[in-house]
Parts: C-alpha cells; sequence; structure tokens
C-alpha cells in the first residue's frame, strides 16, 4: 500500500520513547519524516533510577535510519522543559504522544500513600504538565494532535492495580475534555488502551502470548490519529495484536420514578430489572454532558400529581 500519510515539517514529542510502545512510536513517526523529541527519564518500569541511555539509543535508531530526533532526560513532571527541548531543537510542537508509565501494582488492602501518589503524577501529572506545555502553542498555529495512553485496567479494573486503574481513567475524562476545549482550534485529542508485548508486560503475560503482541501493530493507530487528515476526537480505542476497536458508553433506558413522590429504597429495588437492563431496546450511548443529562431533565415532567395523592393510579413513567 502506497504510504502517504506523511509527518514533514511536524514535530513529535513522544514520552517514554526510550522503550516498549513509546520507542516504536518514535521510531514510526521519524521514519515517516516528522523530528522527534525522545523523552526518557531512564528508570525502571516501577519508577527508580535514571539514566540518559534509554533515549539516546533510540534517538540514534531514527538518525541512522535517516530521520531526525533529539533526546530529552527530564522527567514528565517536568514536561515543559521536554517541550522547551522540542522548541529549541526545531521551533515548533505539533503532536505530543503521552506515553510514558510506570507501575506501582499491590493489593489495595496494602498500598501505601506513596504507591498511590507516584502513579498519579507519573500518568496524570505528568501528561497534564506535557500537555499544558504545549497547549498555547497549538491553539496559536491552530493544529494539535494529542494521544493519551490509558488501559484496559483503567476501563475495566484490574486487580492489585487501584492506583494505576485511577489514574488512566482520569486520562480518559482529561482527553474528553480536551476534545472538547480543542476542537475549535484543529486540535484532537484521543486515547488509546493498547496491549503489547514490554518490560511492562513481559512478566504478567505468557511467552506465547507476547510474541504475537508486538508494539508495531499499535503505533499505526497512534500516527493516523495524529494526522492532519484525520478528525477524531475524543474517542476511546482499543488496540492490539492487529487489532483496532473503538468504544463508547453505554446507558439503560433506565425508569423514571414521579418527581413529587418520596423515593424509597424500595422503588429501586421493585425497578431494579428495568433500571439495569441493556436488552430491552431502549439503551441509548451518550457522548455529551448534555446527553447524559437528557434522561434526568425528561423526568422534570413525570409528576404524578393530584390522582396519586389521592390514591388512584400512579402514572409513574411512560410504561408505568
Ligand atoms: P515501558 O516500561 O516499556 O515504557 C514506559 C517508558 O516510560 C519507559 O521507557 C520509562 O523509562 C518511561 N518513563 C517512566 N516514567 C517516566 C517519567 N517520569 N518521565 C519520562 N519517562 C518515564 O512500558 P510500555 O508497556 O511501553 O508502556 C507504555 C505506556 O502504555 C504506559 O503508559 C503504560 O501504562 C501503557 N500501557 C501499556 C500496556 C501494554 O500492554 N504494554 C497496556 C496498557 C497500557
Amino acid at each position: 500500500m502506497a504510504q502517504n500519510l506523511r509527518f514533514d515539517g511536524r514535530v513529535v514529542i513522544v514520552t517514554g520513547a526510550g522503550g516498549g510502545l513509546g520507542r516504536s512510536h518514535a521510531l514510526a513517526f521519524g521514519a515517516r519524516g516528522a523530528s522527534v523529541v525522545v523523552n526518557d527519564l531512564g528508570g525502571s518500569f516501577t519508577g527508580e533510577g535514571a539514566s540518559t541511555r534509554a533515549a539516546d539509543v533510540v534517538v540514534e535508531e531514527i538518525r541512522a535510519a535517516g530521520g531526525k530526533a533529539v533526546p530529552n532526560y527530564d522527567s514528565v513532571l517536568d514536561g515543559d522543559k521536554i517541550v522547551e527541548t522540542a522548541m529549541k531543537a526545531y521551533g515548533r510542537v505539533d503532536i505530543i504522544i503521552n506515553n510514558a508509565g510506570i507501575l506501582k501494582d499491590v493489593s489495595f488492602a496494602r498500598m501505601t500513600d506513596q504507591q498511590w501518589d507516584i502513579i498519579f503524577q507519573v500518568h496524570v501529572h505528568g501528561a497534564y504538565k506535557v500537555t499544558k506545555a504545549a497547549w498555547p502553542i497549538f491553539k496559536k498555529q491552530k493544529f494539535g494532535r494529542i494521544i493519551n495512553t490509558t488501559s484496559a485496567a483503567g476501563l475495566y479494573g484490574n486487580f492489585g492495580q487501584a492506583n494505576y486503574s485511577a489514574a488512566k481513567l482520569a486520562l480518559v475524562g482529561f482527553t474528553q475534555t480536551l476534545a472538547l476545549e480543542g476542537k475549535k482550534d484543529n486540535i484532537y485529542t484521543n486515547v488509546i488502551a493498547p496491549m503489547a508485548a514490554s518490560r511492562m508486560t513481559e512478566t504478567v503475560l505468557p511467552p506465547d502470548m507476547l510474541a504475537s503482541l508486538k508494539p508495531e501493530m499499535v503505533t499505526p493507530l497512534v500516527e493516523y490519529l495524529c494526522h492532519e487528515d484525520s478528525t477524531e476526537n475524543g474517542s476511546i480505542f482499543e488496540v492490539g495484536a492487529g487489532y483496532v476497536g473503538k468504544l463508547r458508553w453505554e446507558r439503560t433506558g433506565g425508569h423514571g420514578f414521579p418527581i413529587d413522590r418520596t423515593l424509597l429504597p424500595e422503588h429501586i429495588q421493585e425497578r431494579w430489572e428495568k433500571i439495569t437492563n441493556f436488552e430491552d431496546g431502549r439503551a441509548t450511548h451518550p457522548t455529551s454532558t448534555q446527553e447524559s443529562m437528557e434522561g434526568i431533565i425528561a423526568n422534570f415532567e413525570n409528576v404524578a400529581g393530584e390522582a396519586a395523592a389521592a390514591g388512584r393510579p400512579r402514572v409513574v413513567s411512560e410504561d408505568g
């Protein structure tokens, strides 16, 4: 297939690009003409230590293949310094891939405040700091593409990852609000839940699975979403081993109780089947806070009135 999706003239920051998924993203952008800031703190996958080697090796790989790249060794907590590296080297920033991450897996019962806080620092505060520093540049140039990296653990929960799940889902909310705020300035933000073999997953997934989970099978979605041709914005994707799919919220039709009657837990119990039923043909897929509130606002009209007060049949909802 013709490789038309080029990034010539674009400057891409990839955080945590010294290995795993970030390395794959950085190499791919470099191969398609972008100038790449290869950021990596170079610590362990649990966040200990630091080294310049991780970023340097990837910069060398990009350059050896004829591409343009500079290293940056700052933590994402100093996101402004990473953006500064891009501005000093190339005078612009067009694309940010918030990918850096660590794990501190431990059951919630044994989790310390420190293990909770550091995960939020790196994943949430780190993505915030890098993006915040680039945002005015994106707004001014009326172009920006941002990819955040969530996880299945964030979307569905995972044993031993209360800190990581909470932080990763925070990035979904971050994505969806940036998507709204950036849209008028051609700044599009999306979030991926990848699955790939890396030092982060090599100890938890079986070897035969790891062999099918190449980071290079995640990166093309990232490239597409970051290209000027793509107008996808505020979306969540699951991606890995060549599979790419989009997620959305689903809400049951629910049940509306009369607004002028005392609502008791017994009423909820009585209607539980209907409140939780996704299969009765009434489920919807809200995409905004406005759509989220529709069911609630519609129920403002659900008044039982005098008839119910007098003990006659109650008007409780569309199906009684
Ligand atoms: P990895 O450990 O190979 O890569 C993460 C990179 O981030 C490392 O090179 C590390 O040095 C760097 N890093 C860590 N803290 C940093 C900091 N404060 N500042 C700058 N760089 C820092 O792991 P992998 O798997 O490539 O993970 C990449 C992202 O994808 C992470 O956000 C991870 O949570 C996410 N993810 C990965 C999955 C997978 O299947 N590999 C599954 C779901 C999410």
